[in-house]
């Protein structure tokens, strides 16, 4: 019988939340998921109540296994735990894309797609892609209109064909693509403004300024306490600080400059220097405060203290939007140009599984089916692509109440974003009780 450490069995017994999971490899991640499943089922909760998704088909194999044997190990004593062995043979337990290919191959009609088309594992999607980009680019220039002349005449065609795909691809990993894309070619108010995701990359520029500024401020409060430093220059950099933090406080309240704030900075001290101040800190002193003057200068640039300057802010987007558009407009036609390409071979990309099955659960018959049929949603080892970055659209068709996420500590951070609020059990301290694999 395993004795799991104080971590894991937080990590079994949480209910009635979400649950990341992050671990090393080898950490006992599987086996906690295993014993968590095994928990809901002594209890009497159906397998057929749980959608579990791996992201190999070769951790769904692992899944199947190890459920199987456990549940084998005690259905002796139970006959809820022999159905549910019995049952496990239809238990969603899959990938990502299976499941989904599943849900389309079920609703093709709702997904509005030819059942009979098989999903790209040759490389000829990103082949059709290359063409789809190529004619549509081609088709920017021969009829570029006013918004793609716009968009033509400000950046190199090399750049154009690199944002072009980098939106397309970024389009893909967002649950409604085409109403995200429409969103961002409305102008703002000058009361919605803070809300705008161009205001909001400003504020988290703008942030990551500042904090680089008080960091700056605090080096020289440190050398001018210094044995040698210019003690004399303390009260200047105390007043940088309650600088810094007015902004500071502006960017995490309100968004804008607060009205007033003038930022003139103090002289430095004409007092006389101590005798045993040294040159070199009193430079670096220096050095450091030039640069924390020019960082909190930028930083009042950056954010519009007035409604009259917020306007100006819009008035500027309003300048950008031509190309904006243009470039929105190109992407639309290049995503046409790409699924009739595909359409035409009946080839589905992995893209294609999530959308499809996404969009057929939004239509009225599969969701009634679909409705609550998973009590537990139940994911392993994600990585980062569209679908693992967003996992929890999928499963909002089928509202589970409580979801799980084991995590391999060697994912990159980029795939743990969405999960971000989760409850988490860091189980790093694991692996010294855990018994290694295979011992
Ligand atoms: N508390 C524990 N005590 C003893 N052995 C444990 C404990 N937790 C896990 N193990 C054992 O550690 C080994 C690895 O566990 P497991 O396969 O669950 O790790 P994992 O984190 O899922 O690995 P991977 O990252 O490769 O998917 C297994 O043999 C398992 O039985
Ligand atoms: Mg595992």
């Amino acid at each position: 019988m395993t004795q799991w450490t104080p971590a894991q069995q937080s990590a079994i017994h949480a209910d009635n939340r979400d649950i990341l999971v992050s671990a090393a490899a080898g950490s006992g991640k599987t086996s906690v998921l295993i014993e968590r499943i095994m928990e809901k089922l002594r209890q009497g909760m159906s397998i057929e109540r749980m959608l579990i998704i791996t992201f190999t088909r070769a951790a769904s194999a692992e899944m199947r296994e190890r459920l199987e044997k456990a549940i084998a190990k005690e259905a002796g004593h139970s006959a809820h735990l022999r159905q549910q062995y019995a049952l496990l043979s239809n238990a969603d337990i899959s990938t990502l894309h299976t499941y989904c290919s599943k849900i389309i191959k079920r609703h093709f009609q709702a997904a509005g797609v030819d059942p009979m088309s098989r999903v790209d594992d040759t490389g000829q999607a990103a082949r059709l892609l290359d063409e789809a980009v190529d004619s549509t680019i081609t088709e920017l220039y021969e009829s570029p209109g006013a918004d793609g002349q716009a968009l033509i005449d400000h950046y190199p065609d090399k750049d154009i064909e690199a944002m072009l795909r980098r939106l397309y691809t970024f389009l893909l990993s967002q649950d409604d693509p085409w109403t995200w894309l429409h969103a961002q070619q409305e102008l703002p108010t000058a009361d919605t403004l803070h809300d705008h995701i161009w205001y909001q990359v400003t504020l988290h520029e703008a942030r990551q300024l500042l904090s680089g500024a008080q960091q700056l401020i605090a080096e020289c409060v440190d050398i001018a306490q210094s044995p040698g430093g210019p003690a004399r220059y303390l009260n200047n950099a105390t007043l940088d600080g309650e600088m810094a933090d007015i902004l500071a406080e502006a960017l995490d309240g309100t968004g804008r400059l607060p009205e007033g704030v003038d930022p003139v900075f103090s002289d430095l001290s004409r007092a006389k220097a101590a005798e045993d101040e040294q040159p070199e800190l009193v430079a670096a002193f220096k050095a450091r405060r030039d640069s924390v003057k020019k960082m909190l200068l930028e930083v009042c640039a950056m954010l519009p203290a007035s409604r009259e300057q917020c306007q100006l802010w819009i008035d500027q987007m309003a300048f950008t939007l031509p190309p904006l558009r243009a470039l929105c407009k190109t992407v639309e036609q290049l995503h046409q140009a790409y699924t009739h390409l595909k359409r035409r071979r009946t080839l589905w990309d992995f893209n294609d599984l999530e959308h499809l099955a996404l969009q057929a659960l939004k239509t009225r018959w599969p969701r009634a089916m679909w409705r609550n049929p998973w009590t537990r949603c139940l994911w392993t080892n994600i990585r980062t692509s569209p679908a693992s970055r967003r996992p929890s659209s999928c499963a909002s068709a089928s509202r589970p109440t409580c979801s799980w996420w084991a995590m391999s500590s060697k994912a990159s951070t980029a795939s743990a974003w969405p999960i971000r609020g989760c409850f988490c059990t860091n189980m790093s301290s694991l692996k010294k009780t855990a018994t290694p694999r295979g011992g």
